[in-house]
């Protein structure tokens, strides 16, 4: 495959190298290896003798990167996998303490204008939005077949849609269906066209979280990053999402701080000391020219933190 076949441009692709403190020799972790852009630049500048292992849900997405990060050789060790499983594939490896971890959220351009994956409400599919084939959920068993509550409760909450139960409603009635343009219709038809974005990008964006467990499984990977990491090692998160965010953010300003018990408790009883230093107080967004040059960066934070020597509790 040439390099010119790639068709995801990475972003924040300084700013994540330099917030990751890619250095010769270190050892670092791309939860979400894509296409292999990111994991390029860490490769190149971690060598000579760095090393870093690059794990994706999508076997499509590992192909892709495999055939990127040949020149790499053994520097390079890539992993089918969730990243919700990242301690146990680093124990399987050997591969802890780590310099850095990356995790690049949401889809890659290329499973997004990859016409059979059903990820875009502009190419005709069948409704699948897995990353992983091994998921056995896909978006066409949540269209049609759970009940209207609890489709609009996965509208509304993942999606942020206040005119959920409409959208629901119209699904609903218009059952079954088995293709994106025929949803992107139904919710088109439900609520009409209003504002900049197409009226389906929310619901979109909902069934593709709630097909992969995208909340849980980033809150159960960022748990497991922090014991990875070496001290002084930098945990490096890239979001999309407003919700996808705040869970990065809560999640990093707890590991913070060494007490997390109600501000007027006495005495601390919870016993949680800090594993984190923020390094980003404010998040870090892509400049001006790089949303010109790729406008799918428009929507993305960065979120810096650096592992830290725990304190005992007692
Ligand atoms: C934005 S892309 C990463 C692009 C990559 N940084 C690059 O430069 O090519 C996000 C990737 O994360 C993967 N992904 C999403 N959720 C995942 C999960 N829970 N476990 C592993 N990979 C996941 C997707 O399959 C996708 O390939």
């Amino acid at each position: 495959m040439m390099v010119e076949e790639f068709v995801h441009i990475p972003v924040l692709l300084n700013e994540a190298i330099e917030a990751l403190r890619v250095q010769p020799g270190g050892r670092y972790i791309d939860c979400t290896v894509g296409e292999g852009g990111h994991a390029v630049a860490i490769l190149e500048k971690s060598s000579p003798g760095g090393q870093l292992l690059g794990i994706d849900a999508d076997p499509q997405a590992i192909d892709m990167a495999r055939k990127r990060l040949l020149p790499y050789g053994k520097s390079a060790l890539l992993v089918n996998d969730d990243f919700k499983n990242l301690e146990g594939i680093c124990s399987s490896l050997d591969f802890h303490p780590v310099h850095g971890i990356l995790f690049d959220l949401g889809l890659s351009s290329f499973q997004l204008s990859n016409r059979g994956r059903g990820f875009s409400f502009q190419l005709d599919a069948p409704l699948d939005m897995r990353f992983s084939p091994s998921l056995e959920l896909t978006a066409a068993t949540i269209v049609n077949t759970f009940p209207e509550r609890e489709l609009a409760t996965i509208i509304e909450r993942y999606g942020e849609e206040h005119r959920s139960r409409q959208i629901a409603r119209s699904i609903i009635a218009s059952r079954p269906l088995s293709t994106t343009l025929e949803l992107a219709a139904v919710v088109e038809r439900a609520v009409g066209i209003r504002g900049r974005i197409h009226p389906a990008t929310r619901t979109f964006q909902a069934l593709r979280i709630a097909v992969n467990q995208e909340l849980d499984r980033l809150e159960e990977a960022l748990k497991q990053a922090v014991n990875l990491l070496g001290i002084g090692g930098r945990l490096v998160i890239i979001s999309f999402h407003s919700l996808e965010d705040r869970l990065v953010k809560e999640y990093l300003r707890e590991e913070s701080q060494d007490c997390l018990c109600p501000p007027k408790t006495p005495v601390c009883v919870c016993g949680h000391t800090a594993t984190l230093r923020l390094i980003t107080r404010k998040v870090i967004t892509p400049s001006l020219d790089e949303i010109q040059a790729n406008p799918r960066s428009r929507s993305a934070k960065m979120r810096v933190a650096e592992r830290i020597e725990k304190l005992s509790a007692s």
